[in-house]
């Protein structure tokens, strides 16, 4: 079969395309940068250069695929964010009509059940009513991830400096964490053999207080005195603002950590549960994080 994914070689793509590739279909990348183009050549797929904003670059990249995978990166600039998702679903639908394409997964995120008072995970919600609405008849795959692992990484520096994880969510609430390695396979099987008309279902690796991860990091990095510490939705604003995130973004990211902490936030998630993939915290804090760490 042939596949088109958005992604590049990121976390998520490079792993699915991997899968893909292995079972011998036909798969084409895009990314936005054309010195990826030799990488995605040599891992065997098809390079597509041109930007996921590009509705007519997008239908040519889509051409003849039985299958598309559709993801958006991270906020840029200082945009109305739910307005930005939904132009981009408008784009991917509109690549999707022109290419005739009737199958479509999307990459969503947990938390595409709930409306603004959810903040930044609101966005996930525009897009999957977008693509529902504008896509009849397609076969829509949301795939709703928990927290990547990686996240944590935005915790180094403090890590570094003073042992700790600054954090407004709370400490001891569990929270649902993901690899990307265990988002591809799904991803993978949503693509070519798909649930037939609009389904949903949320991947999740791990579940972990706060307090639980900053017990896991501290034993892979050897910092015994590694803590989670919690800071008000002002301070963790300001850490973020300081770290050079958008502030339109910062103040949607601390109304999502705030609504997690003081609200049922899992529900759903917890009324579809899903299995949970293989690969845990654990492993990620004594690989990836602790080589970022004596890096
Ligand atoms: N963080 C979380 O906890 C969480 C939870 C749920 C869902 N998600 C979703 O997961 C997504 C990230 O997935 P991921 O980790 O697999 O991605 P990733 O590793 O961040 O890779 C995305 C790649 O897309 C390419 N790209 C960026 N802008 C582009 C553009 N305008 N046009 C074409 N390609 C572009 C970039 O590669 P090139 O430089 O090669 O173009 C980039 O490396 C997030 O954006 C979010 O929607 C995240």
């Amino acid at each position: 079969m042939k596949f088109t994914l958005t992604g590049s070689l990121g976390h998520i793509s490079r792993p699915l395309a991997q899968q893909l590739l292995a079972a011998g279909h036909d798969v084409t990348i895009i990314s936005h940068s054309s010195d990826r183009a030799a990488e995605i050549t040599a891992l065997g797929a098809t390079p597509a250069i041109g930007s996921i904003a590009d509705a007519h670059f997008l239908a040519q990249a889509f051409a003849r695929a039985d299958a598309v995978y559709l993801m958006i990166t991270a906020a840029q600039g200082d945009a109305d964010l739910f307005e930005a998702g939904r132009q981009q679903a408008i784009t991917y639908a509109t690549a999707v009509k022109a290419a005739g394409v009737k199958r479509v997964v999307n990459l969503s995120s947990v938390g595409a059940n709930l409306g603004p008072e959810v903040g930044a995970l609101h966005i996930y919600n525009v897009i999957e009513h977008q693509l529902t609405h504008d896509l009849p008849g397609i076969s829509l795959t949301f795939l709703r991830p928990t927290a990547m692992f990686y996240n944590l990484f935005s915790s180094l520096p403090s890590i570094k400096r003073d042992h700790t994880i600054y954090t407004n969510s709370s400490l001891t609430k569990k929270n649902s964490w993901v690899a990307p390695a265990d988002i591809a396979p799904i991803a993978a099987q949503a693509l070519v053999a798909p649930q037939p008309g609009i389904t949903s279902q949320y991947i999740a690796s791990d579940e972990q207080s706060y307090s639980d991860v900053a017990t896991i990091l501290a034993t892979a990095c050897h910092l015994p005195d590694l803590k989670a510490v919690q800071i008000s939705d002002e301070a963790m604003l300001q850490n973020l603002l300081a770290s050079g995130a958008p502030a339109t973004f910062a103040r949607q990211y601390i109304k999502m950590t705030a609504f997690e902490r003081d609200h049922d936030f899992y529900a759903d998630y917890r009324a579809h549960h899903p299995l949970l993939g293989p690969t845990k915290l654990t492993d990620f804090a004594t690989t990836d994080f602790a080589q970022a760490y004596t890096r």
